[in-house]
């Protein structure tokens, strides 16, 4: 089942940023440009329509002309719509015959990966323009509100957070959202333990303020990283690794943090203990607006750094499947396929979370059966490890003939080899989020665990039926015997 890389392949190939993305993204013929959107839902909305029913294909998608804004300052939804942009991203072949296969190179990669610190450069694209004092201003760029019960405008959708362990010294980035309260100050919901989270709590306890560093336009490839469970390794060492060279970066003239030297937008700024503001409502990534509208720590925004003609990159998410489904399909699967293996659970041949799910709430998790008792140790770590853990509900495993990442399929195995008595687990009082209307008091949530796979028993001893099905012989006769029926794949 292993997948060979070629030398080309594991390399992330497009440079300069997002610019250079764009440009490969504009060559495969995945970019729509709209001009004249309003930054008052409009963009959300196109978004939303084009991705909702695409299955996969939805373009990216670059705003114009935004009415009350220059030419030139645009916004960029929808990076990740399709599995052909996230391979882009991360430097994979763009064409799979499984969409578990993507998340399985991914992982490989990702095991083998030598991550690269950044390097200091003296000057970069972002340096264009230094904005500093009273002369702050955020809604210089075409802000949207994403949703139509939104009440404020989000800067922070699609960015990167980036903090500094005040105790090791690492910087992290995490994809938080940032409202706008004014020009000068942004929001930043940062949900319990995250690293972001952990780094602002370390610091608050001390009764210290936090600097911190806004990306709001990057490279998507730090967009991808920043959004995913990883473990306590800065996303810009990540990041290098991934490209087989330094991210460069320049040093930010107020924190000192290192920002990329190609990105678009960054918000240099600090969060004061006991600063507090109510934050929210938005319309949130399980599908419904969040009504935890309560007092959470803001930013105040002391430096902005963009370039020219600069890109606010944004993923508002909404009801599934949205711009970020495959994102957090394809990210969160590749660490739960870490965990499983860190575990020692062998023959694992597919994860998915999918992508209606969303992120690990459908999480499928495909295995040879090598002993009684294989398929539950699969679904149990998948649940628990740090990758599905997070306000995860339904996992599932299902045998080898069953495609992880084929609802349908994995709906038949539920419907055919899974009984509702004795192929349940439960797992009471985990990790949960608000986002999810039916979380528990005290946020934990409940969840439950499908074992789909044939009984072990019967599987060993033959006992099982056979699938009604072709067989691969006869399906290769038929496909040369009528290439016209079945065209060439
Ligand atoms: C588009 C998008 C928006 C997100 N917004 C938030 C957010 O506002 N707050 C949050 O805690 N996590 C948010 N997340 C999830 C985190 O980015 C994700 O859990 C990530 O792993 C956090 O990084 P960390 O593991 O370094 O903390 C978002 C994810 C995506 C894809």
């Amino acid at each position: 089942m292993a997948l060979t890389d070629t030398a080309s392949e594991r390399r992330v190939h497009y440079r300069n940023g997002l610019r250079g993305w764009l440009d490969e993204v504009q060559r495969m013929g995945e970019l729509l440009h709209v001009n004249g959107a309003s930054w008052d839902v409009e963009m959300g909305a196109v978004t939303h329509m084009l991705t909702e029913k695409s299955g996969g294909t939805a373009p990216a998608i670059l705003f114009d002309e935004v009415p009350g804004y220059p030419k030139g300052f645009r916004t960029l939804y929808g990076h990740f719509s399709s599995i052909r942009r996230v391979a882009l991203t991360l430097g994979l072949p763009l064409k799979y015959e499984r969409k578990v296969d993507i998340v399985q190179r991914y992982h490989a990669r990702m095991q083998n990966l030598k991550t690269l610190p950044p390097r200091f450069v003296n000057d970069g694209p972002i340096l264009q323009n230094v904005i500093e004092g009273d002369k702050v201003d955020v809604l210089k760029f075409p802000v949207p509100r994403h949703h139509e019960l939104d009440t404020a405008r989000f800067i922070g959708t699609a960015d990167c957070v980036m903090t500094k362990d005040p105790d090791d010294g690492w910087f992290n980035l995490g994809a938080y959202r940032a409202q706008v309260y004014d020009g000068k100050t942004v929001g930043c919901q940062i949900t319990e333990g995250k690293h972001g989270r952990i780094h602002r709590d370390k610091y608050f306890e001390r009764g210290q303020p936090m600097k911190v560093v806004i990306l709001c336009g990057q490279d998507p490839l730090l967009f991808m990283l920043a959004s995913s469970p990883l473990p306590e390794i800065s996303e810009l060492d990540i990041a290098g690794g991934l490209r087989g060279e330094p991210i460069d970066v320049v040093r930010g003239p107020y924190t000192g943090f290192p920002i990329p030297a190609d990105c678009e937008i960054a918000l240099e700024g600090e969060t004061v203990p006991g600063q507090v503001r109510p934050e929210g409502p938005f319309g949130e990534w399980m599908g419904y607006y969040s009504d935890d509208t309560v007092p959470r720590p803001y930013v105040n925004v002391k430096t902005i750094l963009y370039r020219n003609d600069p890109i606010l990159c944004c993923a508002p998410q909404h009801k599934p499947v949205d711009e970020t489904g495959l994102l957090k399909g394809i990210a969160g699967a590749a660490q739960i396929w870490r965990a499983l293996e860190a575990c020692g659970v062998p023959e694992v041949l597919g994860v998915w979370n999918h992508e209606a799910g969303p992120a690990t709430r459908f999480t499928v998790v495909q295995i040879k059966q090598r002993y009684p008792g294989h398929a539950r140790q699969a679904l149990h770590v998948a649940a628990s490890c740090q990758g599905g853990a997070y306000a995860g509900k339904w996992t599932v495993v299902v045998d080898e003939d069953i495609d992880a990442g084929e609802l349908d399929q994995v709906l038949w195995a539920m419907c055919t080899r899974f009984d509702p008595v004795g192929d349940i687990d439960l797992i009471q009082k985990a990790w949960a989020s608000k986002r999810d209307p039916l979380f528990l008091p005290g946020n934990f949530n409940n969840r439950i665990l499908i074992d789909a796979c044939i009984p072990y028993d019967m599987k060993l001893k033959n006992k099982f039926p056979p699938v009604v099905d072709v067989s691969g012989d006869l399906r290769a006769k038929l496909r040369a015997k009528f290439p016209h029926i079945f065209p060439p794949m």
